[in-house]
């Protein structure tokens, strides 16, 4: 399979299929795909694009987005590990609903398409976007397989922190195990993007990871993983391999009120998610609770003035 090519030069927001590059992002993808935590990711869509079926991806490639393993898991498999999580966290959250129908749904972070396929089954229009091109023609087929594949666009993330998207035009921004893998800077970049494409009264829903004792052997470990991406020969070949992908993947920690702080005139009714065996908290923010988060995770709910 080809990598995405600009099938959609200037973003329309009206019209159905293809994904979205732009010219300028099309035109420094070489510059930017140099930044090293994007290396794991773009090894990944390479393996996506080499396999002959979405089944052989998952098998493949399943372990990148939600861990899972095994040379008999089938793309089936694992979209129904995605509609259990998207029906949980959109009940949880107080998300779901009839009016969805009519809603514009935006998630960054896609994948290949595991939560896409339930969110096109909720949402009128879902806007998923992703770090890699790979992924996103990856995630057209899922969604084709077992999600409404014509209320489904693409956007491509080429510079890992903006999104091309007009402010004020989506009802919810979402996104799921995505930003505790990138740079902070691009994290915090990528939270108020969601914050801005969100209408006011829209909903943001945003997962992060807090900080915990693992981290003083976990984040070292990434970052000297990550220095190795950078070895010509043996960058490409760790990055492909599980535990090394994983470690390199230790980006960052972010804290609520490091999120919620830049934010807070642009947000009310704050609330901040967590495992009930964690205490997580943040400024001025509800406090709930859900025992299906991990609890190393939490998120930040919140509605957009
Ligand atoms: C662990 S996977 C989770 C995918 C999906 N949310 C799921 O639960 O199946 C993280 C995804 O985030 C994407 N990603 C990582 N950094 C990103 C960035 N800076 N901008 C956009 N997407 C990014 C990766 O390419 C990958 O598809």
């Amino acid at each position: 399979m080809d990598r995405c090519t600009p099938c959609e030069i200037v973003p329309d927001y009206e019209r159905p299929g293809g994904c979205w590059v732009n010219p300028i992002e099309a035109g420094t993808l070489g510059v930017v795909s140099r930044r090293v935590q994007f290396v794991p990711w773009r090894t990944a869509g390479r393996v996506t694009e080499q396999q002959r079926s979405v089944d052989e991806v998952v098998q493949e490639t399943g372990w990148v987005f939600n861990n899972e393993t095994g040379s008999s898991l089938t793309l089936e498999q694992f979209v129904l590990t995605g509609d259990e999580e998207v029906s949980s966290y959109l009940t949880v959250f107080g998300l779901q609903g009839p009016m969805n129908e009519d809603k514009i749904f935006i998630e960054i972070g896609c994948g290949i398409g595991r939560m896409t396929c339930a969110l096109t089954r909720e949402f009128g229009r879902v806007i998923a976007c992703d770090l890699d091109a790979g992924f996103l023609q990856r995630c057209h087929e899922t969604v084709g397989r077992f999600g409404k594949p014509d209320r489904l666009k693409t956007v491509h993330v080429a510079d890992g922190k903006s999104l091309n998207l007009p402010p004020d035009s989506a009802d919810v921004a979402f996104s799921y195990i995505t930003f505790q893998h990138c740079d902070a800077d691009d994290a915090l970049s990528l939270s108020s993007e969601a914050v801005r494409v969100v209408k006011p009264g829209g909903k943001v829903a945003l997962n992060y990871r807090s900080r915990s004792q693992y981290d003083v052997v976990l984040l070292p470990l990434g970052g000297l993983v990550r220095l190795l991406f950078r070895v010509p020969g043996l960058g490409g070949w760790l990055s492909g391999k599980r535990v090394f992908a994983r470690l390199g993947w230790q980006a960052n920690r972010l804290e609520p009120d490091e999120v919620i702080g830049p934010l807070a005139p642009l947000l009310r009714d704050v609330e901040v998610w967590r495992n009930p065996k964690s205490r997580t908290s943040g400024y001025k923010a509800a406090i709930k609770e859900f025992d299906g988060i991990n609890k190393h995770h939490y998120w930040i709910i919140a509605t957009a003035r």
